[in-house]
């Protein structure tokens, strides 16, 4: 059977369910769209014209409005005359729809729309299930972020959280601000490894997202129940920001959008009131275009370099009587956390952005190789939690290093103590691009990673898994998307990982495209 991510229960029960152009559809009016869409598929598969029908009668598709324990959770239940979807909420219906879609193979064209009777109950094990894409390394604009939007909804993946700022590039548009996107979208070189070589290339970069873009990415994720997180990196992360508006950098002196990958001194100033209402003046823009409660106000890797040779950082040290710049960062993630807060809204940050002060109620994404612990420990000690570690749920590196395996068998919850699981909101995977130039390569890391991701999110169960994925590899071909077919038996490789880093860091996707080549001789012989 071919739900995934794998559902909590599933049982097989005798017989099997035919829709034929006799198959009617019993709808509760809730679920009219839910169904409206199911029908549509159904139809776009095979050919078939599902007529809806007011009463209920055998050889029928029922959508039921029933309470359910789960907000997010469905139940299916086919017998030989009847197949009966229901759930107390269009959220639960709609991931009815997608088993639905997954049990018929209706991702591929086909006559014979059947299966093998079941009994699902389903539900989610964790409230976040997110994916986060970077489109500052290399922007990628509405038509590819609403396709990463299909491929999350459809393994019921519910947060989608947006890098829109960082050294590289500024993504969107501030009306406050036009320099911004002005200067800050358009780099003139990229660090690339090619050749044999790490380089910066001289070809130029651009692009971001217009208000009308966001209000359209934001209104087709919301049909799909996914929730948009918009990212805004502070202080860190800012160059292209402060390429814009340098008066805002320690130094005065940043001009120009970062085009290496790494880490940049060049931070917001700390000590310039004026910073601090340019960052605000941002925030109110994107609190506007976003609607979701939570804004990811980044965090991680500032360095502290500008600051301690700042004598306008310095005097805020003075003023605040802080004996480190640890606390400084504090102290300004705090006054955005307060100022988003008087707005309604709540941040997430990376985990390196946490401070022993920072309030508890600030959720912590914990990333970082080393201190994985320290976020088990963030949620033994009560504080909310994502869980995004970089060896297993960072799909920007290659799978000779990252290996698909342990992504699927990652426990989001090893090491967190029992009275604190629910600490821990969920899991999420981050795709940074500085290493993916184009939607090729794109999907290619991110597939099949998705599926390993939203079953560890789901229910991290894994028994028939692969039978599963296969139902996914067959809509990636059918899609025409490159996904990596060898996923599920590759293991870490230091030769790809050398490569990766010194050669040519497209190796891996071009030994692939090698591979898929022998297996169509293979097959044309
Ligand atoms: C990160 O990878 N710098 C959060
Ligand atoms: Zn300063």
């Amino acid at each position: 059977m071919r739900i995934l991510p794998r559902p909590q229960k599933a049982e097989r029960v005798a017989g099997q369910f035919v829709i034929d152009e006799q198959t009617t559809v019993f709808c509760h009016p809730d679920f009219q769209s839910i169904a409206e869409q199911f029908v549509a598929k159904v139809n776009a598969c095979s050919g078939l014209d599902l007529q809806f029908c007011e009463r209920v009668e055998e050889n029928q598709i029922h959508f039921v409005l029933e309470q359910n324990d789960h907000a997010e959770g469905y139940k299916i239940n086919i017998s030989q005359t009847c197949l009966t979807v229901s759930a107390g909420t269009k959220q639960g219906c709609f991931y009815a729809m997608q088993s639905l879609c997954q049990l018929f193979d209706l991702h591929i064209p086909h006559q014979q729309l059947s299966t093998v009777n079941y009994y699902v109950e389903d539900y989610p094990k964790f409230a976040h299930r997110g994916q986060h894409l970077d489109i500052c390394r290399h922007f990628f604009g509405v038509e590819t972020i609403k396709q990463v939007i299909d491929l999350m909804s459809e393994v019921k993946l519910n947060k989608l959280h947006l890098h829109l700022s960082d050294d590289q590039g500024f993504r969107v548009q501030i009306d406050k601000y036009p320099l911004l996107t002005e200067i800050g979208s358009v780099r003139g070189g990229s660090e690339v490894v090619r050749d044999g070589q790490r380089f910066v290339d001289e070809t130029p970069h651009s692009g971001f997202l217009t208000k009308a873009d966001v209000a359209e990415i934001v209104s087709y994720a919301s049909e799909r129940f996914i929730d948009v997180i918009p990212e805004i990196d502070i202080p860190g992360h800012m160059v292209a920001a402060l390429a814009a508006y340098p008066e805002y950098s320690c130094t005065g002196k940043v001009t120009e959008v970062r085009q290496k990958w790494g880490i940049s001194k060049d931070i917001l100033c700390a000590g310039n009131e004026e910073g601090y209402q340019f960052v605000c003046d941002i925030l109110d823009e994107i609190c506007d275009m976003f609607p979701y409660e939570y804004i990811h106000l980044g965090g991680d890797e500032a360095p502290k370099d500008r600051w301690c040779n700042c004598p306008k950082c310095v005097e805020k040290m003075a003023e605040l009587k802080y004996d480190s710049y640890a606390q400084l960062q504090n102290y300004m993630l705090e006054f955005f956390v307060s100022y988003l807060n008087q707005a309604g809204k709540k941040v997430i940050v990376w985990n390196d952005g946490i401070h022993a002060q920072t309030s508890m109620e600030v959720v912590s994404q914990v990333w970082k190789p080393l201190t994985r612990n320290q976020g088990i420990k963030q949620a033994n000690a009560g504080r909310p939690t994502i869980m995004s570690p970089f060896f297993h749920m960072y799909f920007d590196y290659p799978y000779g290093m990252t290996p698909f395996k342990k992504t699927l068998k990652f426990n989001p919850l090893k090491g967190v103590k029992k009275h604190a699981k629910d600490n821990v909101l969920g899991v999420e995977g981050a795709l940074w691009t500085e290493y993916i130039e184009d939607t090729n390569k794109l999907f290619f890391n991110f597939l099949p990673r998705l599926d390993a991701l939203a079953n560890v999110a789901w229910s991290g169960i894994r028994s028939h898994f692969n039978e599963a994925l296969a139902g996914r590899f067959a809509h990636y071909d059918q899609l025409g998307l490159n996904y990596n077919s060898r996923a599920p038996k590759q293991r870490r490789s230091l030769r790809t990982i050398n490569r990766f880093f010194k050669v040519d860091s497209y190796t891996e996707i071009h030994d692939h495209q090698k591979y898929l080549e022998k297996q169509q001789q293979k097959k044309d012989k």
